[in-house]
């Protein structure tokens, strides 16, 4: 992706040093070859990492603010019970934590690490470098003794290359544990657990299968804001790789998948559509009606989740699941080498 246009407004962000494990011109190239496959394939599909670029991103902190969307509020009030809990319980010094996003929950987190004294360093995750440099400028004003590192990468390719210099907890939040389909996910949670060391720590925030109407809600909002998140992935591809699709001809669709458990997001040709992707000199076409997936969003039952924890040698110490299955918080230890 193009590098941001503006810094964000804080005044420590513009400073900020972030590693990198991004290659130049990475983003630009994965996507040229992600859209040759999806596009030439039938349905179509993209991954959704494209999703976050900046209006991407100010989309969803946008969309974690809704009314409908309950797994925000959900993760949080689990977060604030039990904070504490998992700060003595760990008793690590460093926190990393994978699409850290904005880092708003993980705040909770930090204080109860610092009012414990044990809080060294915090090192948020993410592909997008203006949310990293936006959330690290707000924690180091926050907690100025602590070592504020953040790092850009690719949770599917990097989880190697994360510091390690001392015992950590690694935590995964927002429910970003749902948009990988299950056989991705067993790939993701092994190469997880390969990189941590036995006695290291995982905190995974989960989404739980509930009555669907409530989840149908929280991703259909009244006010259009995750439709146009959404949609903003045509946005990218019109950007990043001189396509001329025409967003206004595409329309938000949203299914509960009863069979798969999970959302699933996708955008939808309200006409025939014949487009260009410029980057790639391919033509696409799109018939009346016709679906491009853009994100899926899993639902778990808690015990299926521990199980698959287990399997990739992460052993559950605790959860807490939130009133009317709204979340789940999971706390894992990587127990045995695998
Ligand atoms: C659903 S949001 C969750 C944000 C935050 N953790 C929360 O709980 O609100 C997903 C986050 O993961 C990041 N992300 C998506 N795909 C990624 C990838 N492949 N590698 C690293 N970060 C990614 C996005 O930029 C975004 O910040």
């Amino acid at each position: 992706m193009a590098p941001p246009p503006t810094l964000p407004e804080n005044s420590f962000a513009a400073s900020v040093h972030v590693a990198t494990h991004l290659a130049p011109g990475w983003a630009q190239k994965a996507l040229r070859e992600e859209v040759r496959q999806a596009f030439t394939s039938m349905p179509k599909e993209l991954s959704p990492r494209w999703l976050y670029d900046q209006r991407g991103s100010e989309l969803f902190d946008q969309i974690t603010q809704l009314e409908e969307y309950y797994p925000t509020e959900a993760e949080r009030a689990l977060l604030t019970a039990h904070a504490s809990d998992i700060a003595r319980t760990t008793g690590v010094g460093m926190i990393v934590e994978l699409g850290s996003g904005s880092g708003d929950k993980t705040r909770t987190l930090l204080d109860a690490f610092q009012s414990q004294g044990t809080l060294r360093s915090f090192v948020p995750f993410d592909v997008s470098e203006t949310m990293l440099r936006m959330a690290a400028g707000l924690l180091h004003e926050r907690y100025p003794e602590a070592e504020i590192a953040p790092v850009v990468g690719d949770f599917n390719l990097h989880l190697d290359r994360l510091p390690s210099p001392q015992n950590r907890l690694l935590v995964f939040l927002g429910g970003t544990i749902g948009n990988f389909y299950p056989a991705e996910r067993t790939i993701f949670l092994k190469s997880l657990a390969n990189t941590l060391r036995c006695g290291e720590w995982f905190l995974l925030g989960a989404d739980l299968v509930k009555d669907s109407k409530r989840i149908l809600r929280a991703y259909n909002d009244d006010s259009g804001v995750t439709a146009q998140f959404i949609l903003n992935s045509l946005h990218v591809l019109n950007r990043e790789l001189d396509a001329d699709l025409p967003v206004e001809d595409f329309s938000y669709v949203v299914v509960w998948d009863e069979d798969e458990e999970r959302i699933d997001m996708r955008v939808r040709a309200d006409r025939k559509i014949d487009a260009t992707i410029g980057a790639l000199n391919l033509p696409v076409s799109f018939a009346p009606g016709e679906e491009l997936r853009v994100e899926i969003s899993a639902k778990f039952h808690p015990e299926a989740l521990v199980a698959e924890l287990r399997a990739a040698g992460m052993v559950v110490h605790k959860q807490w699941i939130a009133a009317g299955n709204e979340f789940g918080l999971f706390l894992a230890r990587r127990e045995v080498e695998i």
